[in-house]
Parts: structure tokens; C-alpha cells; sequence
């Protein structure tokens, strides 16, 4: 077969490389295949970490301390602060948090656990803290009433004042019980209450107030 529209200067046609061109072709989308399948399976493989290393490029990772981190509250708190990209030292005395709560998280390298309990000073370096550390329930914290009101106030004291000295944001866990058995609803924050300071729950209510 002659090809008189393609014939080259000299004089090959090149109609006639075309099979090694095909040949050629193939290789190199062979090969092309193999490549973007080795950056498919790496990106599917580390896009998690990739993406939470994005986002802690552009929105700041940080350290952050969770009192009571292994209460029910404070559990969730510290797999979803985990979860957006953050690094959490979660600090628990394990009086009514179990262990158990954040057994899931323990062997993550950016997770810590110390027991403490707030009431004594606490020595971190961290850039926010959240805390959450005091019992919740009714049947809890009444068992020791005073050790209640010292958990609220003297573990409210030291971690602002570890707050003040990073200067950093501290977020305290209240309770609308600090309204007592409020006659106004919702309350406001102008709202003095309704309280029992000598009540079953004061020492709730009063250390939370
Ligand atoms: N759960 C609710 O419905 C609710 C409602 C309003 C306010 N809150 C507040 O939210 C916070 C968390 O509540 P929760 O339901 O997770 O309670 P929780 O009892 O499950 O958790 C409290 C955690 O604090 C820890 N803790 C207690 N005393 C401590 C101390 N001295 N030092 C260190 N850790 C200590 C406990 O071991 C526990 O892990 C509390 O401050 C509570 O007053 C909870």
C-alpha cells in the first residue's frame, strides 16, 4: 500500500511507523495506568492524614486540655476535638469517668491521659482548655458534698489561672442548676434565681455559681 498524501521527503511514507507508534502509545498509557494507580492507592491510603494535615496547616493545630476528659461529656469531647485535627491532653482523677470511655483513643500519638485532680495546680503547656471536670449526677456528687465544692471552685481557680498565665481561652462547663428551682423560664443571665444555699444540691449549685 503507497500513500502518496503522506509520502516524506524521504520518501518513507510514514504510514509505515504507524504500528510502532500505536506500540509506543500503549506503553505509555500503560504505563501512565500504573502510575496514577500507585497515586490513587497513596492518596486513598494517607488522604485522611493528608487532609487533616491540610487543615491543621491552615486552621491551627492545637494542644487542649480536657478536664474530666473521661467523664460522658467530656469522652466526646475529646474524640471530636481529636477528630478535627487537634492534639488533646485529657486530665481525669477517674472519680465517677471511666477509663473505659476513651480506651479507643489511647493509642493515638496525639492523645495523652494523666490523672490529676484539679484541685491541686496543674503545671501544661497547651493553647485552650475546656473544663468539665466535676460530677454531674445527683447520686455523685452528694456522696462527698465537700469534696464537690472544692472540685468546682478550687479546680475552677487553678485552671484560670493557668488560663491566665498562657493567656489563652478557657471554657467552664455550668449548669442551669446554678437558678436553683428557678420560677422563671428560660432564665437569663439576669435572672438571680431561685436558690437553697443549705440544700442537698448547694453544694453543686453554690461551687458551680
Ligand atoms: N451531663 C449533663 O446533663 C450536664 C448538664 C449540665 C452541666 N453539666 C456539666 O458538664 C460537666 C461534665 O458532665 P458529665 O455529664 O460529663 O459528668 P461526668 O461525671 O460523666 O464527668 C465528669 C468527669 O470529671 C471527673 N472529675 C470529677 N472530679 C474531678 C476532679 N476533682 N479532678 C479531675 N477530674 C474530676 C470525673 O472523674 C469525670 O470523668 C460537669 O461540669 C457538669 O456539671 C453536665
Amino acid at each position: 500500500m503507497t500513500c502518496l498524501e503522506f509520502t516524506s521527503s524521504e520518501g518513507n511514507c510514514p504510514c509505515t511507523q504507524l504500528p510502532f507508534i500505536a506500540e509506543y502509545g500503549k506503553v505509555q498509557l500503560s504505563l501512565l495506568g500504573f502510575f496514577s494507580g500507585i497515586i490513587a492507592a497513596l492518596l486513598g491510603h494517607f488522604g485522611t492524614s493528608l487532609r487533616l494535615d491540610w487543615m491543621q496547616h491552615w486552621k491551627g493545630k492545637k494542644r487542649i486540655l480536657v478536664a474530666g476528659g473521661v467523664g460522658f461529656l467530656g469522652s466526646h469531647l475529646c474524640e471530636r476535638l481529636l477528630n478535627i485535627g487537634h492534639e488533646v491532653l485529657c486530665v481525669d482523677n477517674f472519680f465517677t469517668g471511666s477509663k473505659e470511655n476513651t480506651a479507643h483513643l489511647l493509642n493515638r500519638a496525639d492523645f495523652d491521659l494523666i490523672r490529676h485532680d484539679v484541685t491541686f495546680p496543674l503545671s501544661v503547656e497547651v493553647d485552650e482548655i475546656y473544663n468539665l471536670a466535676c460530677p454531674a449526677s445527683p447520686i455523685h456528687y452528694q456522696h462527698d458534698p465537700v469534696r464537690t465544692i472544692k472540685t468546682n471552685i478550687y479546680g475552677a481557680i487553678n485552671l484560670l489561672d493557668l488560663a491566665k498565665r498562657l493567656r489563652i481561652k478557657i471554657f467552664q462547663a455550668s449548669t442551669s442548676e446554678v437558678y436553683g428551682d428557678p420560677d422563671v423560664h428560660p432564665q437569663k443571665e439576669d435572672y438571680w434565681g431561685h436558690v437553697n444555699p443549705l440544700g442537698v444540691r448547694a453544694c453543686y449549685d453554690e461551687g458551680k455559681r
